[in-house]
């Protein structure tokens, strides 16, 4: 198994839209301050932004692992939560739950999981009714060329 180099938690709350974002620009700081490749930090930033506000807007908590090998950034974001009745749908774009006060403040276009699965090299969602949702991305260190 490749070397594991750095590992990271952070604690993401439902509900939170004051903090909404803070894992994501802590993640961001993180991984620019490792001088990775400014793209393969993009990407996992959109992973990292996008699944910390479906957390925000659909679970009620959740843990967010980061962890780094000589190989990949690899997140894995697990929530408490309602769980995901169908996940093809939900993977569609456009595709959306989000209330009207959530689209009022500029969600809810069902972009954020399509979003997930094309900036990932490897993409997995797990998830059962009533308990919660899991998702896990990886983004290989040499796959943008
Ligand atoms: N962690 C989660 N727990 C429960 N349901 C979720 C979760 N993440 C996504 N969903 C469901 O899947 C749908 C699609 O999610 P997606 O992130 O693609 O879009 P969105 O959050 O509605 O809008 P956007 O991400 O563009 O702001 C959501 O509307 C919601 O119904
Ligand atoms: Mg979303």
């Amino acid at each position: 198994m490749a070397q594991e180099l750095l590992r990271e938690s952070y604690e993401i709350l439902g509900d939170d839209f004051d903090k909404a974002g803070e894992t994501a620009t802590e993640i961001k700081q993180l991984l620019t301050d490792l001088a990775l490749d400014a793209s393969l930090v993009h990407r996992a930033i959109i992973i990292a932004f996008e699944a910390e506000m479906n957390v925000v807007m659909y679970a009620s908590k959740a843990t967010l692992t980061l962890v780094l090998t000589e190989d990949e950034i690899a997140l894995r974001i697990e929530d408490s939560g309602p769980g995901i009745e169908d996940i093809e749908l939900a993977l569609t774009e456009g595709y959306s739950t989000a209330t009207d006060e959530m689209r009022k403040k500029g969600f809810g276009f069902g972009m954020g999981l399509p979003n997930i699965k094309k900036n990932a090299d490897e993409f997995d969602i797990v998830t059962a009714m009533g308990k919660g949702t899991s998702v896990s991305a990886k983004i290989g260190l040499n796959s943008d060329g």
